[in-house]
């Protein structure tokens, strides 16, 4: 693309309301430095916008103080007291012509800020409100993928009340379908938060209980031996699967702490699996990702188990972590396209599919 000579305004928009808060910083820093790098310097001009904890979004000046900081927290002098969650823009908003939403989790990730973004009738990168939401629920997801017929270890899908009216009889149902190990999810966090393994009636009625603190929406899946797989996927009309990584950690299972310790897990790209493997998973990520209406970006993570050569499907992240030791970033840039390439491609391909497609012709100038 040749150089403009009037930075696009692209709006990264980073922090939110969400457990997944720290990790969206730091992506933000990454995706910041990547618009800066090489030739965006010169297409993009980054307008910066923090959502604190509480969902409130903070104007560039404290945007750029918290990226700066390294306080993954947010500031303690923020001004004025506020009410919690949006309440307006602050200023520049308007003025962006794209917007990057740097948002893991809920109000972020699930579809909330898509619809935001899809009222002001702005173009922006990652899926929108069906495919976000769809990602984000896993009961939603697993019923988008089992409507599609992809494989996926067995599982039940129950509602917290349910459980408070009778859970021994809960318990009972999931021993018989499910047995032990079993994964006990709450269908909406990320990062690991408020899941957790259980091997006996005990674990398995605590589990319930901790994931049904976080949402009344659960999921319990059958525990699998597995080797963890990743692939990414990128396009809006035409799809492109990356390279396919695996995730090797020091633990049970890949729970909060080691996601996010120095140290405690490392990444394989690509994965040491056969090239049938590697080819089964590719084609499933492009399945997956049109069984829940993605778009522009996700990553696919499967279980492989190799004994059995069965591939199941995990879950699908639509917008995966950017930080610097990210699979995301990684997957592509083995699969030659560097994080400045990647995160043009992104932004481009916004703008285009939302000019061709998403009214902005038919609505004039
Ligand atoms: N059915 C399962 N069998 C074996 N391990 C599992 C299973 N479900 C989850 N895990 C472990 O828990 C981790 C987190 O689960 P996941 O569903 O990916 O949650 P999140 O959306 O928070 O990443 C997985 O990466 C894996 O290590
Ligand atoms: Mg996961």
């Amino acid at each position: 693309m040749p150089s403009s000579p009037n930075p696009l305004p692209v709006g990264l928009v980073f922090g939110g309301a969400s457990g997944e808060h720290a990790v969206s910083i730091r992506s933000a820093r990454t995706v910041l430095e990547a618009l800066r790098t090489g030739a965006n310097a010169d297409r993009y001009a980054p307008r910066l916008f923090y959502i604190d904890r509480q969902g409130r979004w903070w104007p560039e000046a404290i945007a750029v103080a918290v990226l700066a900081s390294g306080l993954p927290s947010e500031p303690a002098a923020l001004p004025t007291p506020l009410r919690p969650g949006f309440q307006g823009f602050p200023e520049g908003a308007l003025d962006v012509e794209v917007w990057l939403p740097v948002l893991h989790g809920p109000n972020g990730e699930d579809g909330t800020i898509q619809g935001l973004f899809t009222l002001m009738e702005r173009p922006f990168v990652g899926s929108g409100v069906l495919g976000s939401a769809v990602g984000m629920d896993k009961q939603a997801m697993k019923a988008a993928f089992a409507a599609a017929g992809l494989p996926q270890v067995p599982y039940a899908c129950l509602g917290a009340a349910e459980l408070e009216a009778n859970p021994d009889a809960v318990a009972e149902h999931l021993e018989a379908s499910l047995g032990y190990p079993c994964f006990i999810k709450p269908a909406n966090l990320g990062s690991s938060v408020g899941i957790s393994k259980a091997t006996n009636r005990s674990e398995l009625l605590e589990g319930l209980r901790l994931a049904a603190s976080h949402d009344p929406r659960l999921v319990v899946e059958q525990g699998v031996e597995a080797r963890e797989l990743e692939c990414g996927v990128l396009g809006v009309h035409k799809l492109r699967a990356s390279v396919v990584g695996e995730i090797r950690f020091d633990a049970d299972w890949y729970d909060f702490d080691t996601k996010y310790s120095e140290g405690l897990s490392h990444t394989l790209i690509p994965a040491p699996v056969s090239e049938a493997v590697s080819e089964r998973a590719r084609a499933l990520a492009l399945d997956v990702f049109r069984a829940v209406g993605a778009s522009g970006l996700a990553r696919v993570d499967f279980f492989f188990n190799e004994e059995l050569d069965a591939l199941w499907v995990n879950e699908i992240n639509t917008f995966p972590g950017f930080t610097s030791q990210s699979m995301y970033p990684m997957l592509w840039a083995a699969s030659g396209f560097p994080l400045e390439d990647l995160i043009n491609n992104l932004v481009t391909e916004a703008r285009e599919s939302f000019r061709l497609h998403d009214g902005s012709e038919r609505l004039g100038p």
